[in-house]
């Protein structure tokens, strides 16, 4: 995503990795419809392009008006709650405001989250690369759904992991989910590592176990949409069966997320909204029909991985090996966030 002035370019997703197009956001309407519809994706990611909606909407609305309007923002996708931590900051700045113009103001707290962002992926691609290298290393790895730049506006949390673990020479062998039924594993995960020089090989979901067996798997390394207090995990559906997949061939779990998808608001899983989305992301590929007319289809997005199945959750201020709600308070209490 790119601030443009007086809009916001997104490169849209929805058409990669066939075409790289963009979609330019000039209302906040156009934000809310980019998050809905897609176009931009992936935790962090959501809630830049959402900061960067507050500062158009401050351009179209009074303070009333813009309050109210930066709570549908808030309520665009439900899960990832980067959207709703970014959309507080922005409101905070919305009601403390004194001094001078308030859509440059906004700006200026837009560019920060977004900055913070991205020295977030750099340092947990640092803890999570010296946790692999602490490990049998080099060793065989496996990803899910997309959580490279696309998702996050800088290297990545899982993805920028596995990226830095590459240049350090700790990986063997990297597989790809597809990541069905939106399929961010094999449009953007494989897009962004060719783009990267890095080898992979993609896989079907269902292949999973087979490979974290066969291939002697010894780590699964996710990124989060929501991480509440007692260490419990939302993100793209799948993960949860990865991870007790993990558990039973003895590879581990590594969560990798920055602090704005910590919800410690939450106490567990259970909490946490999940998104289920239109039947025809199952019925169709593209123009293609893949079920026959009428089916009922059950499509959540994402689910709850127990903190007891996570070996390590990596943020940017430090590792929390196995964890639990005391230790998750003790990392954000020692971070005074
Ligand atoms: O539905 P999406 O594509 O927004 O879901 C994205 C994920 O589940 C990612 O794994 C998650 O946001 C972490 S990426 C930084």
């Amino acid at each position: 995503m790119k601030w443009c002035g007086d809009h916001l370019q997104l490169l849209d997703q929805r058409k990669l990795p066939v075409q790289q197009q963009y979609f330019l956001c000039y209302q906040v309407a156009d934000v809310i419809d980019a998050i809905k519809l897609m176009v931009v994706r992936g935790a962090p990611a959501i809630g830049i392009t959402a900061a960067y909606g507050a500062v158009l909407a401050a351009k179209q609305h009074d303070t009333a008006e813009l309050l109210n309007t930066l709570d549908s923002l808030a309520q665009a996708r439900p899960t990832a709650v980067n959207l709703h931590w970014a959309v507080k900051r922005m409101k905070k700045r919305v009601i403390h405001h004194q001094e001078g113009q308030l859509d440059e103001c906004l700006l200026a707290e837009a560019n920060e989250i977004f900055q913070q962002e991205i020295v977030a992926n750099q340092q947990m691609a640092a803890y999570g690369a010296e946790l692999i290298a602490q490990s049998n290393a080099p060793c065989n790895i496996l990803t899910h759904c997309n959580t490279g730049r696309l998702a996050t506006g800088g290297s990545g949390t899982a993805l920028g992991v596995i990226c830095r673990a590459y240049q350090q020479g700790l990986i063997s062998q990297l597989f790809v989910d597809e990541t069905r039924p939106w399929l961010q594993g094999s449009r953007l995960t494989c897009w962004e590592l060719q783009q990267a020089d890095i080898p992979f090989q993609l896989n079907v979901d269902g292949a999973a176990a087979h490979l974290i067996k066969t291939e002697k798997v010894s780590w699964v390394i996710v990124g989060a949409d929501r991480i509440t207090a007692n260490g419990d995990v939302a993100n793209k559906i799948g993960t949860y069966s990865l991870a007790v997949l993990a558990r039973y061939h003895q590879a581990k779990l590594m969560v990798v997320a920055p602090l704005s998808t910590c919800d410690l608001s939450m106490a567990s899983g259970s909490d946490i909204p999940l998104e289920h989305r239109e039947a025809t992301e199952l019925c169709y590929l593209a123009e293609r029909q893949l079920a026959p007319d009428n089916v009922a289809v059950n499509n959540p997005v994402f689910d709850i991985t127990p903190a007891e199945l996570v070996d390590f959750i990596v943020t940017e201020r430090g590792i929390v090996a196995n964890p639990t709600a005391e230790k998750l308070k003790n990392l954000f209490e020692a971070c005074a966030v």
